[in-house]
């Protein structure tokens, strides 16, 4: 899936897991946006601190780059307590799992990134760890073996995950707290932009903010990197100073349009039109025509555009919007489209 680096793919990149970290809040005063999900975990967070325990598991879901990473730290640091960091598909047996487990202090949190991707056997081992602080271990192979009971301390389990579908409901009923998290608004993605622009150390005028946030796909991961393509940009073409004609070359250059929709979206949504008439069509069909895998389309591409009402799901397949159309420049044009949305306007 991620064969392919795109500017305005929500996905992490290994290399700029530094810029990103250096970027992130601290603290929940600092995270900007997602006011329900931080009202009632400050409300969690005071309580148990209140009560001087442990937080209730936490399960953070939601699309890539909107923060859950970033909260898991956060909530480590208002509890004071220390975090140990892994994922589901990094824990391998349940040993691993074992050593992590009996190192934790009380409080600390054990944050497991992608967690609908821990193994059967290791998931079914947590079970009894989240649920009463212990944990059955084998030791001994064979005759020898033996179980033996293993006390733990009251730590808290943060889950990250994109997909809340695919955990199974033994581990997701473990939870005591359920967030998720949401695409951004355009205010609060210029709350964030400014915020990193700060802590760049970059001069950006108010427009130009408000400019790379409605490209930025509702997503902070997004803006903060065509936040550092804008600066770039702006010290070798500029004076250093992002403005809004800065922003607009910089990323017009890069093939990011008003809306944030790069090549590929266009591409998608042109074949659609052109070759299919305006749909419906199957994914297979135009994956096909752009000589693209459908996994791409579908984890990449779609939702993104399904999200902002460019593309819609029938049963016979996808098919484009009236925004679409317009966006493409081919509102007018054609009488294909007529039960779009009808051509008058
Ligand atoms: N609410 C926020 N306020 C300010 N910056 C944010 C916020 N949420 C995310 N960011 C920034 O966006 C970047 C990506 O966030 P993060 O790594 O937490 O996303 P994620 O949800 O864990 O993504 P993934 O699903 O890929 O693991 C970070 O650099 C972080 O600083
Ligand atoms: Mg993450």
């Amino acid at each position: 899936m991620a064969d392919r680096i795109r500017l305005v793919g929500p996905e992490a990149q290994p290399a700029e897991a530094a810029f990103e970290a250096s970027l992130r809040p601290q603290s929940l005063r600092e995270y900007v946006g997602q006011r329900e999900v931080v009202e009632k975990l400050s409300i969690a967070l005071e309580a148990a601190r209140r009560r001087g325990e442990a937080l209730d598991h936490v399960l953070l879901y939601g699309p890539p780059g909107l923060g859950k990473t970033t909260l898991a730290h956060i909530i480590a640091r208002e509890m004071g307590a220390g975090i140990v960091a892994t994922s589901g598909p990094a824990i391998e047996r349940t040993g691993d799992l074992m050593g992590i487990l009996t190192n934790l202090n009380d409080g600390d949190v054990l944050f497991i990134d992608e967690i609908h991707r821990l193994g059967k056997v290791v998931e079914e081992f947590l079970y009894p760890a989240m649920e009463d602080f212990e944990v059955d271990f084998v030791v001994d192979k064979g005759a020898f073996a033996k179980t033996i009971k293993v006390t733990l301390r009251r730590f808290t389990l943060v889950g990250a995950t994109t997909r809340a579908g695919s955990l199974s409901s033994p581990l997701r009923e473990r939870f005591g707290l359920f967030f998720h998290l949401d695409f951004y608004e355009t205010g609060e993605l210029v709350r964030i932009i400014q915020r990193s622009a700060a802590i760049l150390k970059v001069a950006i005028d108010d427009d130009a903010a408000l400019e790379v946030a409605r490209r930025s796909r509702g997503t902070p991961r997004i803006a903060n990197r065509l936040l550092k393509r804008v600066r770039d940009y702006a010290q070798v073409r500029g004076d250093g100073r992002v403005t809004l004609p800065i922003t607009r070359e910089a990323l017009a250059m890069e093939g990011v349009d008003e809306d944030g929709l790069d090549k590929l979206d266009r591409r998608f949504l042109e074949t659609i039109a052109v070759v299919y008439r305006g749909g419906p069509v199957g994914l297979e069909a135009v994956a096909a025509t752009l000589n693209e895998e459908p996994s791409t389309l579908a984890e990449m591409v779609e939702p993104y555009l399904l999200k902002s009402g460019y593309v819609v799901r029938t049963p016979a397949g996808r098919k484009l919007t009236p925004r679409a159309l317009e966006r493409l420049g081919m509102f007018r044009q054609t009488a294909l489209f007529e039960d779009a949305g009808g051509g008058t306007q």
